[in-house]
């Protein structure tokens, strides 16, 4: 038996470079050695977007779209709709008990969230956005997943579902699998602006963006403040382009670091072969992306048949997770 995956995203906007190579990527290369389940979390996304469902709805296929074209296989792995599966609500209902106000409100993850969200929640938050790693963690173990790989951002999630696990079969007898984070090798991506790369934060290059946007986007970002004429000495650790060339793999690097310290090239010349690198990764992934976009219905069913494939294997759970509660009546 294949050890089993759960990992996914939130559909508020269309993926980026840093989910690309903080999340996708591992989920594509573990895709054949892991029965692997990728969900697109509606219901979480609602949690800082209720009052803006159509733009919930119309990011599902986006984001379904993302993952097939970065390389999810539908014939391997399971792609399903969050809000298609309610045993992950009832789960998230039981599991309510077994977590404090205080230890959600100390979630670095959902803390940082909260300080970004002042405009929507302002000093009052929302019972299910302070609790949506308590409905993430009836994401992971409604599939029972052995491993959950993620971006950085996503530990203290992962860590309060094994808290959650712990708990649960402490108290009712062995029950859920503790599931394991596993991050990838590419921590946090700055955003352009150096900021932490976010959807809503305009400091990103999609995996949808078109290679004129890639290069007005690239050409307009900050380097190193320092370096402000061509032969000015540069200082690479500080600058996003540098970081970004590390991560979209050139074999120059060596070269650029030195050339940029040594003051013999000029940022011009380091954004434009930095567009070429991006560039040449997007490509086929955007040729893929077209294929999906032309098919809807394709989309439609990928989606229908993983959800319900996914439902199945949430019911069991459920099943297991009532008995031992004592709520198995009829
Ligand atoms: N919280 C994750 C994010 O913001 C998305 C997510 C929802 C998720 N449920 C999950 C990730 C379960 C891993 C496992 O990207």
């Amino acid at each position: 038996m294949k050890k089993r995956i759960l990992t996914g995203d939130r559909p508020t906007g269309p993926l980026h470079i840093g989910h690309y190579f903080g999340a996708l990527k591992n989920r594509v290369a573990l895709q054949d050695e892991y029965d692997t389940f990728v969900i697109i979390a509606d219901v979480q996304a609602l949690t800082d977007n209720f009052q803006n469902p159509e733009k919930v709805r119309k990011n599902v296929y986006g984001v379904a779209m993302d993952n097939l074209a970065a390389g999810i296989d539908p014939n391997k792995s399971t792609i399903f709709i969050q809000s298609l599966i309610p045993e992950i609500a009832e789960l998230t209902v039981f599991y309510s008990n077994l977590v404090t106000i205080t230890r959600l409100q100390r979630n670095p993850t959902v803390k940082e969230e909260i300080e970004q969200k002042k405009e929507l929640f302002g000093d009052n938050v929302t019972f299910g956005f302070l609790g949506y790693p308590v409905s993430q963690a009836a994401d992971i173990t409604a599939f029972q997943a052995d491993l959950v790989p993620v971006g950085e951002d996503q530990l203290p999630q992962i860590e309060q579902a094994r808290e959650i696990v712990r708990k649960f079969n402490q108290i009712y007898g062995p029950t859920l699998k503790e599931p394991e984070a596993k991050v990838s090798q590419f921590p946090r991506i700055r955003g352009l602006d150096r900021a932490k790369m976010g959807k809503s934060l305009n400091n990103a290059i999609y995996l949808v963006d078109p290679p004129e946007i890639i290069k007005k986007k690239v050409t307009s970002a900050i380097t190193d403040t320092k370096k402000i004429y061509l032969k000015d000495k540069g200082h690479p650790e500080v600058c996003v382009i540098y970081d970004y060339h590390k991560m979209f793999g050139t074999d120059e690097l060596d070269i650029i670091e030195k050339e940029c310290r040594s003051g013999a090239r000029g940022c011009v010349q380091c954004k434009k072969e930095l567009v070429e690198s991006i560039a040449k990764i997007l490509a086929p992934i955007q040729e893929k992306r077209q294929h999906y976009q032309e098919r809807p219905k394709l989309v439609e069913e990928i989606l229908f048949e993983g959800s319900q494939k996914a439902r199945s294997v949430a019911k069991k759970t459920l099943k297991l997770v009532k008995e031992k509660m004592h709520l198995n009546y009829f």
